[in-house]
């Protein structure tokens, strides 16, 4: 892929929708063409899925959740995702497929192959380019939010337990691309410490992606 695909991963509470949006300002001053995107949302039916897996009137089961947060991935990396890195752009993304594992497989329990599987059939195999993991003990994420005020969705007003199962996993988080950084940092400070996680990560993709031309590979 000629673009770069940078996630922002974590649990409630840690910032990541305020360092997704200083990443992409930060990104267009540097001259990149830059995608921002949420997940699940996104596209007009992914927003749809949003909502019903959000509704507390809903209901819906852990399975039915999965799937309403792989229909959304999958539209949204159809239509948004995949045709930005192939047009070379720089998407920045709130939560991907980490989400998944920490929430589905490590909070909600279901298969961890059947959901790696079927996420595979979702993205077709993409991956990001770099995730950043916002660290936050559990308590924290959690108070930030009852201090914003705003009226918990139908996750956000789940037990304690499943809360601490997600940040659990969340925090364990490691493979290729995986960077955490500490989010009990003030906004400046994660920032500046994103910016230098992402400017090396996007050096090294671009360094990378030169070699293969010329080596055709
Ligand atoms: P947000 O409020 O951070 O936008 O995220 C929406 C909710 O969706 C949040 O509670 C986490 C949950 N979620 C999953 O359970 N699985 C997923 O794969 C994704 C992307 C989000």
């Amino acid at each position: 892929m000629p673009g770069a695909f940078i996630v922002v991963e974590g649990p409630e509470g840690a910032g990541k929708t305020t360092l997704v949006t200083r990443l992409a300002a930060r990104l267009r001053r540097a001259g990149h063409d830059v995608v921002e995107v949420r997940e699940p949302g996104g596209t007009p039916l992914a927003e749809v899925a949003r909502r019903a897996a959000l509704d507390p009137e809903l209901l819906a089961s852990p399975v039915a959740e999965l799937f309403l947060m792989l229909t959304a991935r999958a539209d949204l990396v159809a239509k948004v995702i995949r045709p930005s890195l192939d047009a070379g752009r720089v998407v920045v993304s709130d939560r991907f497929d980490l989400s998944t594992e920490a929430y589905q497989i490590a909070g909600r329990g279901l298969s961890r192959d059947a959901v790696l599987v079927a996420n595979r059939l979702a993205t077709g195999g993409l991956k990001p380019t770099l995730t950043l993991v916002l660290d936050v003990p559990v308590g924290v994420g959690q108070s930030r939010l009852r201090a914003s005020g705003k009226a918990p969705d139908r996750i956000e007003s789940d037990e304690a337990e499943l809360h601490e199962r997600v940040a659990r996993a969340f925090s364990e988080a490691r493979g290729a691309g995986v960077k955490h950084l500490d989010a009990l940092a003030g906004p400046d400070v994660v920032e500046e410490r994103a910016w230098e996680v992402v400017e090396t990560a996007l050096g090294k993709h671009w360094s990378g992606k030169r070699v293969q031309h010329r080596t055709g590979r």
